[in-house]
């Protein structure tokens, strides 16, 4: 049975861990390929919110495997915390899984990450200071070290003897030798490999078993299409791949053991970080989309840049991701608005043009064109079917369809695992 990929369809913090635990109701397992505990993934259930940073949506479901593959970044101490957090809630984590070819973020990671950004000082990315930028670069730079290599002290010495000394240059001034002694490293990362060994697995094996078997499996990505690192509005991206193409990659499968690729949007536009966002609101709509819609990052805390729905962005996002169905969140935050914008087109220069252009400076410079549409100021929360949603809702859900060229199968019209609204490919809005 081929694979289902959910992605983010704008800057990150659609829903995709609400739409994935919908999901996974139905799924065998659910793998996260990419990203690093930068992301933070909702779910809220009767026993209150969870928010996973790195172990899959998918795990308040007996039954189903969850795993973290080789394209996740991941720093050991967080995913103990997560997982020593969850266990006292009560969650069963003994199918959750770790891929022994995953980047291990060390300590020097989110310190070089500080230094980074406050060297850039009025350019900074505005990072979740989590080391994921570093780690990935050591990745792909290949002097990374794996969760394999923690198994296994004399590799993992050989490793961080080469790396660590260049890591000194780089942070000398910036911080002290704590996170840089070779030795202490090696004896606290071979312990935080004993912990994790009974979760490391060839992830990839896994998946490829799982698919052949006819399992359901579900690909769950975190960041968004926007923060891509070729495709997003760079250099105000992350540093890893959270396209479809990329999910694929992470999780160890090929394009054509796919056929749904589901992109989550929310009904307005949100980024937190730096970079441009040409349908922002400084005024008070964009605080009040804050308020409605609890716009505060799930990792950092940190205010959300709030603003319109952006159909340009959207669109160009649904076609690079070859998106089969689209989901779209948080529509009861539009429920008071007497009137919605949608951005349905950019200008640059007194020119329309077609899609995000590659320079950051640039984008900044575009003007968005807005359709105005009437709002429906009623309470969407209740609503259990499409059928119960207000005339103008339904209206700006079709255009939203119409522009994205894709069907609109979810709508969520609250935080809750309930509050989701499924329909059918085909149906009327
Ligand atoms: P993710 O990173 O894409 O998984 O999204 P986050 O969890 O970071 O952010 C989404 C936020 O919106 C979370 O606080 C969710 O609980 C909340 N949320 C998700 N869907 C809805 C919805 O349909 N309505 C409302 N009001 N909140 C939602
Ligand atoms: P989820 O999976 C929203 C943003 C950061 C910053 C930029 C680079 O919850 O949607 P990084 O720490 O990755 O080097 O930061 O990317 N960012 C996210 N924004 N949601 C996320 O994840 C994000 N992960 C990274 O705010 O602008
Ligand atoms: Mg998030």
């Amino acid at each position: 049975m081929p694979a289902t990929i959910i992605i983010g369809g704008q800057w990150g913090d659609e829903g995709k861990g609400k739409i994935t635990d919908a999901l996974a109701e139905r799924a065998h397992m659910v793998v996260r390929p990419n990203g690093s505990t930068n992301a933070g993934h909702t779910v809220v259930t009767d026993q209150g919110v969870f928010k996973f940073h790195l172990v899959p949506s998918g795990v308040l479901h007996p039954g189903c495997d969850c795993v973290i593959g080789a394209g996740v970044a991941v720093d050991p101490v967080q995913l103990l915390n997560e997982i020593d957090a969850l266990r006292e809630r009560g969650v069963d984590l003994s199918r959750l899984f770790l891929s022994d070819r995953a980047n291990v973020i060390l300590p020097y990671h989110p310190a070089l990450d500080r230094a980074e950004e406050e060297r850039r000082a009025t350019h900074s990315i505005g990072t979740t200071l989590r080391g994921n930028g570093p780690a990935y670069s050591d990745k792909v730079g290949r002097k990374g070290i794996r969760v394999a290599d923690l198994l296994d002290e004399a590799a993992l010495r050989d490793r961080l003897e080469l790396v660590v000394p260049e890591k000194r240059l780089l942070l000398a001034g910036f911080e002290d030798d704590a996170t840089l002694d070779v030795a202490a490293l090696a004896e606290q990362y071979i312990a935080l490999g004993e912990r994790l060994a009974p979760l490391v697995v060839q992830a990839e094996i896994l998946v490829q078993d799982a698919l052949a078997a006819g399992k359901r499996v579900i690909v769950e990505s975190a960041q968004a299409t926007m923060l891509d690192v070729d495709y997003g509005t760079y250099p105000y991206v992350t540093s890893s791949m959270p396209t479809a193409a990329g999910a694929c990659q992470g999780a160890g499968i090929g394009p054509t053991q796919v056929d749904t690729v589901i992109a989550v949007y929310k009904a307005y536009t949100t980024r937190v970080g730096g970079g441009p966002f040409p349908t922002e609101l400084h005024d008070e709509t964009g605080q009040m989309l804050r308020d409605r819609g609890n716009e505060y990052g799930t990792t950092t805390g940190r205010p959300r840049r709030t603003g319109w729905f952006d159909a340009v962005a959207g669109s160009y996002a649904a076609r690079l991701n070859g998106v089969t169905e689209v989901a779209v969140t948080k529509l009861d935050v539009l429920d008071t608005l007497p009137e919605i914008r949608i951005c349905v087109g950019y200008r640059l220069d007194g020119k329309a043009i077609e899609a995000p252009p590659a320079v950051a400076s640039v984008y900044g410079r575009v003007e968005p064109v807005y359709e105005v549409l009437p709002g429906w100021q009623a309470d969407t929360s209740c609503a259990t079917s499409v059928d119960d949603l207000p005339p103008n809702a339904r209206r700006y859900l079709e255009r939203i369809e119409e522009l994205l060229g894709v069907p609109v199968t979810m709508i969520g019209v609250g935080p809750d695992r309930q509050q989701i609204l499924h329909r059918p490919t085909g149906a009327a809005v």
